[in-house]
């Protein structure tokens, strides 16, 4: 056999050794990763040391994983595996809110806010109102829907990330009557994902940096809709001109957070003692299974 029959019969016997698949699905998945995972390794000529290194990165990778760190959802993340997962999962319905990447950040524990509450918890930064409703796509408020916020600090650092800190930077509440909603958030800052592990060795490696563009993290859920899991990011952030790390950035979702002088009253009728932002976004939800 000459050499490239040699490698298309390595390919061919592990293609049959699925055929048996009971799955459909299983099976299509199971081949389909076996053609291009075989085209990848002949088309990059992968010598052995090379692989053994991909086994010791991903060996990495596992073992700086517990359950606050996540490394193989990073590893998708500054890959695009997870914006291109989901660009396919959910295509464009009407003038439904685009969606954007759920990073390792999300906790179920956080509490629940009524409007107007506050979700920073006492963490650091810049103070920021931020309202908005959420619609469906004839137009119609969606009451009581569930909003899910989260963000970090202007230090770039979520509450996991600090040893023994409570819930902090995150909160849930429900749309009112209106489909409206209103919290106190912080003005989100940029800040670099993780990169004190593997990922970020490789990111140090290929000369790509592991900052994110500013961003609030959204999820909203309400019955017969489809989820939404999305970003706000800061219109003006020059981390847009350089480029977010996991490619998250829909022009859809940049927003202004208006600067807001100490002396304007805010929408709950205080006054504060430092400068504030404001920013709204509106939410329109797909069908459930559009
Ligand atoms: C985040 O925005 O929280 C995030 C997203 C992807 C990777 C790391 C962090
Ligand atoms: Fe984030």
């Amino acid at each position: 056999m000459n050499q490239e029959a040699v490698e298309q019969d390595v390919t061919d016997r592990v293609l049959a050794s699925f055929e048996n698949t009971r799955d459909p699905r299983l099976k299509e998945i199971m081949q389909s990763l076996t053609t291009h995972l075989h085209a990848f390794i002949r088309d990059v000529r992968l010598t052995e040391q090379e692989w053994e290194e991909a086994i010791a990165f991903l060996t990495d990778c596992g073992h700086i994983t517990d359950d606050k760190r996540q490394e193989f959802v990073l590893l998708s993340d500054v890959l695009g595996a997870s914006m291109l997962t989901i660009a396919v999962s959910n295509e464009a319905y009407d003038d439904a809110t685009e969606a954007t990447v759920f990073g390792p950040f999300y906790v179920d524990e956080a509490p629940e806010i009524s409007y107007g509450g506050d979700i920073s918890g006492g963490m650091s930064g810049q103070p920021c109102w931020v309202e908005g409703t959420v619609r469906d796509t004839a137009g119609n408020p969606v009451p009581g829907a569930r909003i899910d916020v989260w963000e970090a600090d202007d230090d770039g650092f979520y509450d996991v990330q600090y040893e023994g800190q409570a819930a902090a930077g995150r909160a849930w509440m429900r749309t009112d009557d209106e489909g409206r909603y209103g919290f106190w958030g912080l003005t989100p800052t940029p800040y670099p994902i993780p990169h004190d592990g593997p990922v970020g060795r490789m990111l140090q490696a290929t000369g790509r940096s592991p900052v994110r563009a500013a961003h609030l993290h959204f999820m909203v859920d309400a019955p017969n809709l489809r989820r939404l899991v999305t970003h706000i990011f800061v219109e003006g952030d020059p981390q847009l001109e350089i480029g977010d790390s996991v490619f998250g950035v829909k022009d859809s979702l940049i927003k202004k957070f208006e600067e807001q002088n100490a002396s304007t009253p805010t929408p709950d009728g205080r006054t504060l003692d430092r400068d504030w932002t404001r920013a709204t976004f509106d939410i329109v939800l797909a069908p459930q299974n559009a």
